[in-house]
């Protein structure tokens, strides 16, 4: 019988610990605030944007959105960010991803000061993970290893296969396992034989945004299975990129799509700020 790893429940008490620091700071006079960046409306991003607005409300976050227009000039994007660097008010600044073409996204991720970059996206940031010796990790990794951890699955030593290589999750996720002694494999759209390498791996991380993607004959007998994926199946329903009803039965703990690592990555982004503020 496998283990659900039910990531609403520890993302639960993330929240927990969250309100009672924010609370804390609050009675010593400091509000933490976190401001969201949206550019055009990406409905997708419009519905993350706000669950980090109703997050931010009930754990006493205050938080401030910037919604701007489509055509918003690059000039006007960088001058916001600026003016929020230098609001001591401002502890998190977040600028939603994606963002319109005609602007320079790196451009954008390297404005944001990297003390108030919760998203942990700056290269200053990324280099500090990299090294092991970071103030802010991805929300996403971060959270991945919150749920490892929760729910004592030991990682070193063990094989570690990521598949997806993005900097938001895949790189940062394979520098989180291998600081904590995994053998970390990294897997991609270009690897060959994939279900060979998935096969070996003691904890399968999916991340590669294709739904239902991790097949039951790509997962090893009593493999943790951690699914960061959120796609919509042939019926529009909400689906991760594992094929969790018959990779399920084979792996030893497993997260569900909803319910896994999405409420994880909420949470972790509160942390982050909680963390700016500090
Ligand atoms: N778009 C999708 N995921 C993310 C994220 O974690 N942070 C930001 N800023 N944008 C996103």
């Amino acid at each position: 019988m496998y283990n659900l790893i039910d990531g609403k429940k520890v993302a639960a008490d993330v929240l927990d610990k969250v309100a009672h620091e924010a609370q804390e700071l609050k009675s010593q006079g400091k509000e933490v605030t976190l401001a969201v960046i949206i550019v055009g409306d990406d409905p997708a991003s419009r519905v993350y944007v706000n669950h980090k607005r109703k997050d931010c409300e009930k754990v006493g976050i205050r938080s401030l959105e910037y919604a701007l227009a489509e055509d918003t000039k690059q000039e006007e994007l960088m001058a916001l960010i600026n003016e929020l660097n230098g609001r001591e008010d401002v502890d998190g600044i977040l600028c939603q991803l994606p963002i319109p073409k005609h602007l320079d996204e790196k451009a954008v991720l390297k404005a944001i000061s990297p003390a108030k970059d919760v998203d942990a996206f700056h290269p200053t940031n990324v280099g500090y993970i990299m090294l092991g010796d970071y103030t802010f990790l991805p929300c996403t990794p971060a959270g991945v290893m919150e749920l490892l951890y929760a729910y004592d699955i030991p990682i070193e030593g063990k094989h570690c296969v990521v598949v997806g290589r993005s900097n938001i999750v895949g790189k940062p996720m394979s520098m989180l396992m291998l600081k904590e002694n995994a053998t970390v494999t990294v897997c991609h759209s270009r690897t060959r034989d994939l279900a060979s390498i998935t096969k070996q791996a003691d904890i399968l991380v999916a991340a590669v945004g294709r739904a239902k993607f991790i097949t039951a004959d790509m997962v090893k007998e009593g493999a943790v299975v951690i699914d960061v994926g959120m796609n919509r199946d042939e019926e529009g329903k909400l689906c991760g990129d594992v094929d969790f009803d018959s990779v399920a039965p084979k792996s030893s703990a497993i997260t569900p799509v909803p319910g896994g690592v999405g409420p994880m990555t909420r949470a972790m982004l509160l942390e982050n700020t909680i963390r700016a503020a500090t």
